[in-house]
């Protein structure tokens, strides 16, 4: 079996730390033991590119476990758990193409290597494996029964796909289900962003004047736990609506210009680029600290940021230190990319069990359903996302009403 991963002696830890998190996943668990027993997969090729983290690796123990041969990539170069993918090849013979710290080249080929397996489905993040395949493994497109696409970020590349005509086969859009974007994106996002911050800085967020530009669901998590940690949050937006929200939610709303020099802390979460460009770069404080939690690293331009440093060093794990013309320093965190991977563990595993019993439910839905879904994007029935939602409240020990049958006719009623 062919693999490229860092160091397979790393096994036993990144096997122990699957199991640990293997517990805080009961939905993604109960479908994995329903999947075993249907087989639903029957010896379909799925390859994955997500990022490599325990969460992920219980996801693909549960389609193996329906039959299913995955073989895997990352999502991110940096995201990587390489104790995680050495179990995943020593233990449970999965093939998997990712070292963290991967340059372009290899991460590319990695992406190739999955789509040289001739897979059936695709279930992606970041919508790299399905532009790959569109783009250089035309072969394949008539051959993928569809995939699937974890991220904002990844859906708006499909919609663009869908607007030029160009997505050959189905992708369901996992992030548009209720149980993923109103729980990994808020609450997910919300504390793993932070989290990877003062992992990475030490730093105290209370008293910070903290920055989230984009207030969509990541953005509401952040500016949200950030003023819970005793942050001053200033949110910067382009759409009115949500910076009404913002402004309801009590957060001073300004634009990027004005809250350039007032942020000690920035945290992009828009998914859009150049979202801070070198006129706020300039105009920044001694001592900001710049974080990305958006898909890519595009959000902060770190180009510009190149260009104004006189000095650039490297001052602890995943903290970079730009010493502009003037002496003043701004701190770079993990090269601008998803801070909470790069710099934590991701998600916590409680909040990832929605999104992948959604990603794992969505598979199947695929195969289920092959023959009726249209090439284009779709998303997973209500029925499943409220299934999921009831399984993740019974797991929490939380019950909730249900309507009564009288009550049921009197909203469905116009009379
Ligand atoms: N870090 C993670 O683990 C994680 C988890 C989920 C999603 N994401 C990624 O985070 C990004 C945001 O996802 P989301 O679900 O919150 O998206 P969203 O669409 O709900 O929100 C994005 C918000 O950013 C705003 N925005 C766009 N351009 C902007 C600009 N120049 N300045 C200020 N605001 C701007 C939009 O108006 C929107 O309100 C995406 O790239 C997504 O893929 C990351």
């Amino acid at each position: 079996m062919e693999s490229d991963i860092r160091d397979p002696g790393l096994s036993e830890t990144g096997a122990e730390r699957m199991e640990w998190d293997a517990r805080q996943m009961p939905v993604l668990s109960a479908v994995r033991e329903r999947f075993e027993r249907e087989q639903p997969f029957g010896n379909l090729r799925i390859g994955v590119c997500l990022h490599i983290s325990t969460k992920t690796a219980n996801l693909v123990m549960a389609i193996k476990a329906g039959g299913a041969e995955p073989i895997v990539c990352a999502s991110n170069p940096l995201s990587t758990q390489d104790d995680v993918a050495a179990s995943l090849v020593t233990h449970h013979g999965i093939p998997v193409f990712a070292r963290r710290g991967e340059d372009a080249d290899t991460f590319s080929r990695h992406l190739h290597k999955v789509l040289d397996a001739q897979p059936d489905i695709l279930l992606d993040d970041g919508a790299d494996l399905v532009t790959t395949a569109h783009r250089d493994h035309r072969g394949l497109l008539d051959r993928i029964t569809g995939g699937t696409e974890e991220t904002t970020t990844g859906i708006n590349r499909l919609r663009g796909m869908v607007r030029e005509n160009e997505l050959a086969f189905p992708v369901i859009a996992v992030n548009e289900s209720r149980t993923k974007h109103l729980f990994d994106n808020r609450f997910g996002t919300g504390q793993s962003a932070l989290d990877g911050i003062i992992r990475a800085t030490n730093t105290l967020i209370a008293g910070k004047t903290l920055v989230v530009c984009g207030y969509g669901w990541c953005g509401r998590g952040v500016a949200s736990r950030a003023k819970g940690l005793g942050a001053a949050v200033i949110v910067t937006e382009v759409d009115p609506v949500p910076a009404l929200e913002a402004a309801m939610e009590g957060f001073r709303v300004l634009p990027m210009a004005e809250a350039a020099g007032l942020g000690d802390l920035f945290i992009t979460v828009t998914g859009n680029r150049g979202v801070i460009r070198r006129e706020h770069l300039e105009a920044m404080k001694d001592g900001t600290i710049l974080a990305n939690a958006g898909h890519f690293d595009v959000e902060i331009d770190l180009e510009a940021l190149v260009v104004l440093a006189s000095k650039r060093r490297r001052v602890r794990t995943n903290v970079e230190e730009f010493t502009l013309s003037d002496r003043r320093r701004l701190y770079l965190l993990g090269e601008g990319r998803l801070v909470n991977l790069v710099a934590g563990e991701g998600h916590p595993a409680a909040v990832m069990d929605l999104s992948f019993a959604n990603q794992a439910l969505a598979a199947e839905h695929l195969v289920r359903h092959h023959g009726d879904l249209e090439p284009g994007l779709h998303t997973l029935p209500g029925q499943i996302d409220t299934d999921i939602a009831r399984l993740k409240l019974e797991s929490m020990g939380i019950s909730c009403d249900r309507m009564t049958s009288d009550q049921e006719g009197y909203l469905e009623s116009w009379a």
